[in-house]
């Protein structure tokens, strides 16, 4: 048996007729950009989410530099974020003179520890947008975040590029900070089919300077340009596909939900550390991410059995080339370097059949002679 780690021809097999038909619908209007069919996402997806409004952008990377540079971020500033995350939650801002920043994670949640947090906002200045990762679909811990950065000014852009429909404490993740970000990059909970993203605000200021940011800094009027901006427009077709599979979005996360609950029960007398749900959250499961201190031989085997294993992320941000120069050492975050040495995503999707699951499962109890 051949087990792919995303299967997005799969997930997609059965609204395709749909989305062709929605495809012609687009074609035959004539309007391919920032038209009626971003607007009607926009109005869909700030109610999903449970916020006033959603402003649409080319990718997920885009909403969370607008999303920053419309909280009032400017060249010279410094942001906070998890060393775990994808790069893009710090590139976003370092290719516009942001200085990224980084502080340790909780070992269960893989989450921004608040603790870590506090101890860099008391002794860095010059933080003034900390960007929480709902990393792999578990909300990050929001309320003494949010407690943190109340006391040192600091402004909350949550980073939900990973967990559309997730929640904390019953409230949807995109809706607990000043702003939010989300990427509607194909194998999201919530994808499209190609770059698309999305900033979800409550704030009147924040949702002025996005909806100009996004485009060339005009404001209400045509060729009149207030402000630097960037060329970030989402496309009709994108946004008609999102707005029709966003009705699926709840059932495809509980699917997910069920395909953990199986691995969960079959690999729980494994040496494997499994995914935990923090009681806070309602966890989406984008990524199924076990631990073992025999990683790499676990995912040589499984690939041997024709599964598909893969490692999000292996190298922790502040380890990276690119950041070199900000000084950061093997060492400065211990806890997200011994994850990055250990984690390993398992398939997941919401096609994914439970005898599939079985499969990767009974696999990784042969591995360990179970
Ligand atoms: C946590 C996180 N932040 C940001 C991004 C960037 O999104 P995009 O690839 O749509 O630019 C991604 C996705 O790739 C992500 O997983």
């Amino acid at each position: 048996m051949n087990v792919k780690i995303f299967d997005l021809e799969r997930d997609h097999h059965e609204i395709k007729g749909e989305l062709i038909r929605i495809f012609e619908e687009v074609l035959s209007r004539g309007e391919y950009i920032l038209g009626p069919e971003v607007k009607a996402l926009e109005e869909a997806f700030a109610q999903y989410i449970g916020v006033k409004y959603a402003i649409g952008v080319n990718n997920g990377t885009d909403a969370i530099r607008i999303g920053g540079f419309s909280l009032g971020l400017t060249k010279g500033d410094k942001v906070v974020t998890t060393p775990n995350t994808y790069i893009a939650s710090a590139m976003a801002f370092s290719t516009h003179g942001v200085t990224p920043c980084f502080c340790d994670i909780e070992a269960d949640t893989y989450n921004m520890d608040p603790g870590c947090l506090e101890d860099l906002l008391k002794n860095e200045k010059g933080i003034k947008v900390c960007v929480p990762v709902h990393l792999y679909g578990h909300a990050a811990r929001m309320d003494e975040i949010a407690e943190i950065c109340g006391r040192y000014g600091v402004k909350i852009l949550e980073d939900a590029c990973q967990a559309h429909g997730a929640t904390y404490k019953g409230r949807k993740v995109g809706g607990l900070g000043d702003a939010a970000t989300f990427s509607f990059y194909p194998t999201k909970n919530l994808g499209c089919y190609g770059d698309g993203g999305i900033i979800v605000t409550d704030s009147d200021i924040v949702y002025d300077e996005a909806m100009k940011l996004r485009n060339y800094g005009q404001g209400k009027d045509r060729h009149v340009h207030l402000i630097d901006g960037f060329n970030s427009r989402l496309d009709e077709v994108q946004a008609a596909f999102l707005k029709y599979k966003l009705r699926f979005l709840d059932g495809w996360n509980n699917k997910r939900r069920a395909l953990a609950a199986v691995y969960t029960k079959a690999l729980a007398d494994t040496p494997v550390v499994l995914p935990q749900e923090a009681s806070w959250t309602h966890h989406v499961y984008h990524l199924f991410v076990i631990r073992s201190d025999k990683r790499d031989e676990l995912r040589t085997y499984l690939a041997e059995k024709g599964i598909t294993a893969l490692i999000h992320y292996p190298t922790p941000i502040h380890l990276q080339k690119v950041y070199e120069h900000l000084g950061y050492k093997a060492g400065s975050f211990p806890i997200a370097e011994k994850a990055a040495q250990e984690i390993l995503s398992l398939p997941m999707y919401p096609s994914l059949r439970e005898d599939e699951v079985l499969y990767v499962c009974d696999a990784i109890r042969a591995f360990y002679g179970k």
